[in-house]
């Protein structure tokens, strides 16, 4: 089945197709939008997938084709598409008050919300800062580590500790914590102080590691206090961490992990800001996946999952103690959005995770987990299928092109199989999803939190078929044809 030879049959107000209008005016992020520039001007003619509908863990694209949500819009669709009670408290609170800023007043819904997120949070995380994004609340976090900083007599402490190939994205201190080197080139100089180690990787960790999950836990968490010493102690404010990495492909803590980071960020008294963008709101199987794990941050940034994308939002969660210096005199926290906390988002964010509590969300998903991993554990007996790891309803499956030496493939074969095939043959077959190639070559799947054993088969089927006939793809070319 192919998704892009028709042309689409929905047109704008204008009167031009949805597809044609798209390429030329939407300028798409993170896109190569040469490939949708006609072949005649040097682009690769294709047409920009359209999806226009959405039901529980399925969407439609213009063209009337059904596909299973593989990757919950964007790590974000928790609760599932076409929720009328989200739409509704939506339309309510608009016709209530569609805005009012949180600039020295309050509206009830960011109080409401604020509350509960402070109740749920860990230990004394009960301070609630919002954003519209995750980016924004990682730009937040860095600012506070700043100023409380500076407002404590550490007025040295500013740089930033984080993963390789960690993404926590795109305003230009979350870029500088970001550990993609591609993402970041076009823009640097970026703000100074981002300092990277290396990530949870156990796949790719030192041979003498592999087998021994807790030493890798304690040799990765040890690098951490590695870089803080090499760069001084005094200048550092703080480590960025995902519970679960993403970027490269879903990489949980190894067992230790998180305990030894904690230990080393008292000792030397470093804020642990937990980046929670992806992995809070039930994706591990709680609320917060720091509590997934057993650790205590300073800060927790959340986004996406808090509205289940219904409506734009973010949060910096703060401890008490990073409060309290901005609670006497004329300190404040310089800083803020227009559009942060916004009453429509904030009453959306109350209605979804009402959801969660009516449905136990979070329970179904620690139930339904291990049968999730299992069924996608299946893939392993593929050649191409080097590792399926994970956790909760997030999931990354590692392609390899050798599975006993664990070789991976260069850019060009990486090029090829991933932007050549499997993007469009996944979708093709029915599965949105997100073939990667930020590390090595990962397909990434976080569903909806709402899908059981059917839709784990579904997704298992769907893969084996594309992944099989993927084997086809990784062949090198003979060099006559290579760079065409
Ligand atoms: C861990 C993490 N942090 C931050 C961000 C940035 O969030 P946003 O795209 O809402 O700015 C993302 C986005 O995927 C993320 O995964």
């Amino acid at each position: 089945m192919s998704t892009h030879e028709t042309p689409s049959i929905r047109t704008t107000r204008a009167g031009t197709a949805y597809a044609d209008a798209a390429r030329d005016h939407l300028w798409m992020s993170f896109t190569r939008q040469s490939t949708y520039e006609p072949t005649d001007s040097g682009g690769a003619g294709g047409s920009v997938p359209i999806i226009v509908k959405g039901e529980g863990a399925y969407i439609w694209d213009d063209r009337g084709r059904k596909y299973i949500d593989g990757l919950a819009g964007l790590f974000t669709v928790q609760v599932g598409h076409g929720r009328e009670e989200l739409a509704e408290a939506a339309a309510k609170q608009a016709r209530e008050l569609a805005f009012f800023p949180l600039w020295s007043y309050a509206h009830p819904r960011a109080i409401e919300l604020a509350e509960r997120l402070a109740a749920d949070a860990p230990g004394d995380l009960n301070r609630v800062f919002f954003t519209t994004g995750g980016g924004e609340a990682v730009e937040s976090a860095w600012k506070l580590a700043k100023q409380y900083f500076k407002l404590t007599g550490k007025p040295g402490k500013y740089k930033v500790i984080s993963r390789s190939i960690a993404y926590h994205g795109t305003p230009q201190g979350a870029l500088s914590i970001t550990g993609i080197p591609d993402a970041k080139i076009p823009f640097e100089p970026l703000v100074p102080g981002g300092v990277k180690v290396p990530n949870t990787n156990l796949y790719r960790a030192p041979e003498h590691l592999r087998e021994n999950p807790k030493a890798f836990g304690r040799y990765a968490a040890d690098r951490i206090a590695e870089a803080i010493e090499f760069e001084g102690p005094d200048s550092v404010a703080a480590v960025f961490l995902e519970p679960v990495q993403n970027s490269g492909g879903c990489f949980p803590p190894p067992p230790g992990y998180f305990e030894r980071v904690r230990e080393i960020c008292d000792e030397y008294d470093v804020l642990l800001v937990s980046d929670e963008v992806i992995c809070a709101f039930g994706r591990i199987g709680s609320m917060f996946a720091s509590t997934d794990f057993g650790y205590q941050p300073d800060i927790i940034t959340v986004a996406k999952g808090m509205t289940s994308g219904y409506s734009p939002i973010g949060a910096m969660i703060a401890s008490d103690r990073l409060f309290e210096p901005f609670r006497h005199g004329h300190e404040m926290f310089a800083h803020g959005y227009t559009f942060g906390g916004h009453p429509v988002s904030a009453a959306v964010a109350m209605a979804n995770l009402d959801i969660f509590e009516r449905e136990g969300l979070n329970q179904h998903v620690k139930d339904n987990a291990p049968a999730f991993r299992a069924t996608l554990d299946k893939l392993l007996d593929l050649p191409l299928v080097g590792d399926v790891r994970g956790e909760g309803y997030f999931y990354g499956i590692e392609l390899v092109k050798d599975k006993t030496t664990r070789e991976t493939f260069n850019d060009e074969e990486s090029e090829r199989l991933l932007r050549g095939f499997l993007s469009k043959a996944l979708f093709d077959a029915g599965l949105y999803c997100r073939a990667d190639d930020r590390g090595d070559p990962v397909i990434q799947l976080a569903p909806p939190l709402i899908i059981g054993q059917p839709e784990f088969d579904d997704i298992e089927q769907r893969l084996r078929s594309v992944l099989t006939e993927a084997e086809n793809h990784v062949e090198t070319p003979p060099v006559k044809y290579r760079h065409l």
